[in-house]
């Protein structure tokens, strides 16, 4: 993806301070989205935010997401405490572990400022708004958020009827003995390179996509597998593709 089109911010340590005390929220966004999301609406209408980060809220909500579908920003606010979860059984080990929250505060904030909202389904991981990327014994060779295997370039849950316009990321460890890195590209970049054969070959209605690992892990029946095109030319996601899977 060309240079020009990542928009990138690194909070100064003053910044990133300043955020971690203010979303130091007291609900658990596990037992009680809806008090913690009201935490963060009260931070918001009782204008507490600081100001350098709703202009940069305000910015990338006026970027164009088919043109500029990638956003950095460093040196984010994380909990000072991060447990480590079962090798088994993850998330149920994070509902005991997790005592603070300001990861999903700052990711909750930041989506609330740039206009979207975070989506759960009720297969994967219980209905939860935010997912750790976590290693899971019976799912270590899966294409999956619980895998420890390189994934396949995809869109994420391809058969659901409510697909997310943003995966937010947020970075908790960052170990070089374990460098880990995602790798993205632009559908319109893709577009642009095939040939109006393959394209054509890409709009008929022929390509399936199994659901996604950690749904029927979660207990998703085989139902509501479509059979569908991979490109949708006038679709606001255009593409609908998982490497290896489709
Ligand atoms: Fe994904």
């Amino acid at each position: 993806m060309q240079g020009k089109s990542l928009f990138s911010h690194t909070f100064s340590t003053h910044e990133a301070q300043q955020l971690h005390r203010m979303l130091d929220i007291k609900s658990n966004p596990y037992q009680n989205y809806h008090l913690f999301l009201e935490e963060i609406q009260t931070l918001i209408s009782t204008d507490q935010i600081p100001i350098f980060f709703t202009d940069i809220c305000r910015h990338i909500k006026d970027l164009d997401l088919n043109e500029s579908p990638a956003i950095i920003l460093r040196n984010c606010p994380i909990d000072d405490s991060l447990p480590v979860f079962d090798h088994k059984e993850p998330v149920q080990s994070k509902y005991g572990l997790k005592k603070t929250f300001i990861a999903e505060a700052f990711l909750n904030l930041y989506s609330e400022l740039v206009g979207s909202y975070p989506v759960g389904y009720k297969t994967i991981n219980n209905g939860d708004l935010f997912h750790d990327i976590y290693p899971k014994a019976d799912l270590l060779n899966s294409q999956s958020q619980k895998s420890t295997v390189t994934l396949g370039f995809h869109n994420d849950l391809p058969n659901n009827k409510v697909r997310p316009d943003w995966v937010n990321i947020l970075c908790l460890r960052n170990s070089n003995l374990n460098r880990v890195s995602t790798t993205m590209i632009r559908n319109k970049d893709i577009i642009d390179v095939l040939d109006q054969e393959t394209l054509d070959i890409l709009k008929e209605p022929i390509f399936f996509t199994p659901h996604e690992v950690v749904s029927v892990d979660g207990g998703r029946n085989e139902e509501g597998i479509e059979i569908k095109p991979i490109y949708q030319e006038t679709d606001p996601v255009p593409l609908c593709y998982f490497e290896t899977r489709t």
